[in-house]
Parts: C-alpha cells; sequence; structure tokens
C-alpha cells in the first residue's frame, strides 16, 4: 500500500433491499444496486464501493480548476465560463473540443454500469470511434485525469459533495468553484436528466421522482447535505459560492465574479461576446457543450428533453414553479414544506 494514502472514512452500506429492487425497476440504467455514504447518506450506485478509495485519494495539483455542484444546478454553464476566463476567451479552442474533454467529469464512470457499457459497445461495433469513446467514459476519472502532462492545466467536474471530495484538493488549496440552485428546479431538472441518460434510464413520472429526490435516493443526494457542506466551505479563499439564480438574473455580474477569482477580465468586446456565447440560444445550439458525443453513441434516450433545457423559468407562464409542480398542488406543498423544514441551508428565495 502507497505509504501516503488515505483511509476512506465513511461507512458504504447497500440501500435497504426492499428500496433497492424498487430503484432498480425504476432506474434501468443501474443493474446491480445502490449505495449510501457516510453520516449524510450520500447515494451512489453499486460500483462506488469498488472505487471510493481511489477517487478519495485522487491527486490534485495546485493549479487545477474545481467545479462543484448538486446536478443540474447549472455545472455547464459555468465550466463553459470558467475555461473560456482561464483560457483567455480562445472561443476557437471551446468550439474544437468537446467541453466534456476539456472539462472532464472525474466520477462519471462509475454511472457506466458494465453491462450498459456492453449494450453500447454492441450497438456501435461498427465504429472503432465510437468504441474508443465509449472505452474512454468508461475508464476511471482518477486514472485518466492523473495520466494529464504536468504542464496542462486541468479543470475538473464533480458532483460529490465537500466531504467525498478527494482531501488533496482542498490540502493544495485548487480553486473550487461551487454552484447552488434551488431545489424545486433542480428535481425538476434532474427528473429529465433521469429519463435522458441510459446510464440513468428512470421511467417512472415526476411525482414518484420527487419522492426519491426528497428521501435523497437519487446519484449525489441528498440535497441539503451537499449545499450545507458547500455554505460550510464558502469563506475559504479558494472557494467561490455562485448561485444559479443570480446568473440569470445577471451573467456580466457574475463573469466579473468568476474572472476576479481566476485573474482575469475580460475586455468590453471579450464581455459581450461572452455574455453572447453563454446565452441559452447559443448554449443548445452548441455542439461542443450540448453532450453532442454522449448522443452519437447512444447514451442519450431519444424523444426525451435535451440536455440543455429550458435555462431556468419558464418565460411564457411567469408561475414562479415550473410546470411539474403547478399542475400538482398537492406535491406543490409537499415539496414547499420539506423545503421551508431545511430552510436554514435551502437556497430557495
Ligand atoms: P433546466 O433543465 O431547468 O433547463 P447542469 O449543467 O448542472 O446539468 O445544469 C443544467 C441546467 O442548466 C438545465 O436547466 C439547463 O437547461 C441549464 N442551462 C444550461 N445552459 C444554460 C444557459 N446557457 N443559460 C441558462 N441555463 C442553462
Amino acid at each position: 500500500m502507497d505509504k501516503c494514502e488515505k483511509i476512506f472514512p465513511y461507512e458504504i452500506r447497500d440501500v435497504e433491499a426492499s428500496i433497492n429492487a424498487e430503484l432498480l425497476e425504476y432506474f434501468t440504467g443501474e443493474r446491480t444496486g445502490f449505495v449510501q455514504v457516510g453520516p449524510e447518506g450520500y447515494f451512489f450506485p453499486h460500483k462506488y464501493k469498488a472505487h471510493a478509495k481511489q477517487y478519495y485519494n485522487f491527486e490534485a495539483r495546485p493549479d487545477d480548476i474545481w467545479i462543484a455542484t448538486v446536478p443540474r444546478s447549472g455545472t455547464t454553464w459555468t465550466q463553459e465560463l470558467i475555461w473560456l476566463l482561464a483560457n483567455r476567451l480562445d472561443f476557437e479552442k471551446a468550439q474544437q473540443r468537446p467541453l466534456t474533454e476539456r472539462f472532464p467529469f472525474l466520477e462519471f464512470p462509475l454511472f457506466v454500469h458494465d453491462e450498459v457499457k456492453a449494450e453500447l459497445q454492441a450497438e456501435n461495433s461498427h465504429s472503432p470511434a465510437a468504441l474508443e469513446f465509449i472505452e474512454q467514459i468508461s475508464r476511471p476519472g482518477y486514472e485518466t485525469l492523473s495520466k494529464l502532462p504536468h504542464g496542462q492545466r486541468r479543470f475538473i467536474k464533480t458532483h460529490f459533495p465537500f466531504s467525498l471530495i478527494p482531501p488533496s484538493v482542498l490540502e493544495n488549496k485548487c480553486k473550487i468553484i461551487y454552484v447552488a440552485r434551488n431545489p424545486k428546479d433542480v428535481a425538476v431538472s434532474y427528473y429529465y436528466l433521469n429519463r435522458l441518460f441510459r446510464t440513468q434510464g428512470y421511467v417512472g413520472d415526476f411525482e414518484r421522482y420527487w419522492r426519491y429526490f426528497q428521501q435523497g435516493l437519487n446519484p449525489w443526494l441528498p440535497y441539503f447535505s451537499h449545499i450545507k457542506e458547500a455554505k460550510a466551505h464558502s469563506q475559504l479563499l479558494n472557494v467561490l459560492y455562485l448561485n444559479y439564480e443570480d446568473m440569470l438574473v445577471d451573467l456580466p455580474g457574475t463573469i466579473s465574479k468568476v474572472g476576479k477569482f481566476l485573474d482575469y477580465i475580460p475586455d468590453a468586446v471579450g464581455l459581450e461576446k461572452l455574455v453572447d456565447h453563454l446565452s441559452i440560444k447559443s448554449f443548445r445550439e452548441n455542439k461542443s457543450v450540448n453532450m453532442n458525443e454522449m448522443a452519437e453513441v447512444g447514451i442519450l434516450r431519444r424523444g426525451e428533453a435535451a440536455f440543455v433545457r429550458k435555462g431556468g423559468k419558464d418565460n411564457d407562464t411567469k408561475q414562479q414553479d415550473q410546470k411539474e409542480f403547478v399542475d400538482n398542488p398537492k406535491l406543490l406543498k409537499i415539496a414547499n414544506d420539506w423545503i421551508q423544514q431545511n430552510t436554514d441551508c435551502a437556497t430557495s428565495r
């Protein structure tokens, strides 16, 4: 054993058998089962058990830039912003290489179940490039990222809460940008993502999904534990805590905040170009950020909402809440009560 290796400090327990069986029925991308980790019970597919120690021991480098979020909090949007500021607005390079390559997702391979991988390989057997891509996205992130040359600055996406982020990230004072979004919008957006990604393969309705969300029975949840941990770290000089809702209201203001944090403030022309590049409309059409490469190998299910979906509230109805709640007042009340109970650490307004 490497003498510097840290012992993984948390208990990893299997989800209770009957709940596990139900979840396997509704989340068809996982075939073995789920686990919960530590006192907060962070939820993962079974693969986490075999890889927890290696993820925890991943060696961060001082100049790494990290983004950490609960899924569907505006991660991709902020990643593109970070990458462009840190690369002096190199729009050309941003266009040439997909964001998933420029800003890899550390733990995504945990979600590629061996059976799903075999299915994807069979479907793509005619294309060596697709097979290589499938191999790449199922190789543990701690391996792939360790191999990147030291001269090349690494940009790393994670949805791990602070307690599961490799401790070397804080020890090395890497810059970490955390983005929070209000839980109802996260849940609606995450519901559609769970339907879209075959690696999740959700086949139930929203009401059921909300129940799982509230109980923390979906990857990287519970929501409020994740946010609480981030808030507890938000005063560190190497941590920048942002809200998705603030970005929607004042994108130039957020660009300026992130620019200060990364020591690069664009000039007026650059700022205008950046604001346009980051607009929801440009984003939807931008193949470099909208998971086009995942769609090409069949990881995204056809007929589901796109990865870059609405972006914010429904502008047509001017409702405070999205349709999934407005159409179901009973569920809305359950959600609001739950948020109220957790209000101390909620990001909802
Ligand atoms: P919705 O599903 O509510 O539309 P993540 O990148 O963390 O998965 O977050 C996805 C959410 O951010 C989705 O929310 C997506 O539409 C939204 N999003 C993506 N690009 C955006 C942009 N340029 N402006 C505003 N929201 C954006």
